[in-house]
């Protein structure tokens, strides 16, 4: 089988600001050795992540920065084309980090294998039953603490996580109030999903107010996806005790300039706010059990999800770029 011909999104310099083809190319490498431990997969579907913005940067993450000459650092499914690693075999489909190239030499530790007979088309473990559902799965149970009869506060409502999250708040008994970019977005998360209602942060005016007519009794539980604005209108809502699972801050990804505030983060301090910084990877270990749950809630048709698959390797980066202005409608991908 080896050599192979590979195409890869090469990082081939820092990003300023929103990622082009001066920073992020197409090149075209070999393949001729598997190492131990180490799979040979053929890439499938990208997953589309605003992390992916952060990790190409040369600042603290939670991941290392991807070196300079390498592919773009990506969660994938594949299919196994070699295995030097126990539990893996030629023909499983596997889902894990990998990156955005057409065939890629993987550590089998970062990988799983997708069940054989699994329901779901594969795609569905990079969106409902990857980070897409359990990140909020997590993030509300475990790092935000939800109770029923709460009011919880969803930014980037209409995106891949923000909508799954809200469907969640609403299973779990709480109220839901989304945030989203556009009166179409709006009107999905409350007409199809069930929110109780949904603040268009483009035309709605000031943000404070806005939360507060939304949320007359103020916000118990706040998950965040987009920080900047909506946080520090945000911080000026929330009730005595209340949670803030910051899971994302979309809004400053692509910042060329140091990010201010937020300004009325002293509301942390006046209302007892608990701010829990969230990585779903924390949850490693507990995603069997996320998945179970996400699959019975998807079967009894109790969750709703899109998806936005862009057909085609070379299509990689104006895809991505579409996370950022809010152009994705549903959990991006890319088929390769
Ligand atoms: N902590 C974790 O472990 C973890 C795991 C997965 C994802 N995340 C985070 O979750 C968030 C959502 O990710 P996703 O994959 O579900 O993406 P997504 O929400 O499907 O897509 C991103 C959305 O963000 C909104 N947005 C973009 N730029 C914005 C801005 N400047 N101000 C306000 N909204 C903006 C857009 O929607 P509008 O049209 O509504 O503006 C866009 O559609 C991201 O912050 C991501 O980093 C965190």
């Amino acid at each position: 089988m080896l050599p192979i011909t590979k195409q890869q999104w090469t990082l081939k310099a820092r990003p300023q600001g929103i990622p082009d083809r001066s920073e992020v190319d197409i090149e075209t490498r070999t393949i001729d050795h598997v190492p131990d431990e180490h799979l040979l997969i053929e890439c499938l579907y990208f997953s589309m992540d605003p992390a992916i913005r952060g990790w190409m940067s040369d600042v603290p993450n939670y991941l290392p920065p991807i070196p300079i000459g390498d592919s773009v650092r990506s969660s994938v499914v594949g299919k196994v084309l070699q295995s030097e690693a126990d539990g893996f075999a030629a023909g499983d489909l596997v889902v894990g980090t990998g990156g955005w190239e057409t065939h890629g030499v993987v550590p089998a530790a970062y990988f799983a294998v997708i069940p054989a007979d699994s329901p779901f088309p594969t795609h569905y473990y990079l969106s409902a039953l990857g980070a897409v559902g359990l990140t909020p799965y997590f993030g509300l149970l475990r790092a935000g603490k939800a109770a029923a009869g709460q009011t919880l506060l969803m930014s980037a409502a209409a995106g891949a996580v923000g909508s799954i999250g809200g469907q969640i708040g609403k299973i779990l008994g709480l109220r839901v109030v989304g945030i989203a970019g556009s009166d179409e977005k709006c009107q999905w998360v409350t007409d199809e999903l069930g929110f109780d209602g949904c603040i268009n942060y483009k035309t709605c005016g000031d943000m404070e107010t806005a939360i507060r007519d939304a949320c007359p009794e103020g916000v118990d539980l706040f998950f965040d996806n987009v920080g900047g604005e909506i946080l520090d209108a945000a911080l000026m809502n929330l009730n005595k005790d209340a949670n803030i699972v910051f899971c994302g801050s979309i809004s400053n990804y692509n910042a060329t300039e140091p990010v201010p505030g937020p300004y009325n983060w002293w509301q942390v301090l006046a209302r007892s706010v608990t701010v829990q910084g969230y990585l779903i990877s924390d949850y490693l270990s507990e995603f069997p059990e996320g998945q179970a749950q996400i699959s019975e809630w998807i079967n009894a048709g109790q969750l709703k999800f899109k998806e936005h698959i862009v057909d085609g390797f070379e299509n990689t980066l104006d895809a991505y770029n579409l996370l950022f202005e809010g152009k994705n409608d549903g959990k991006l991908m890319v088929k390769v």
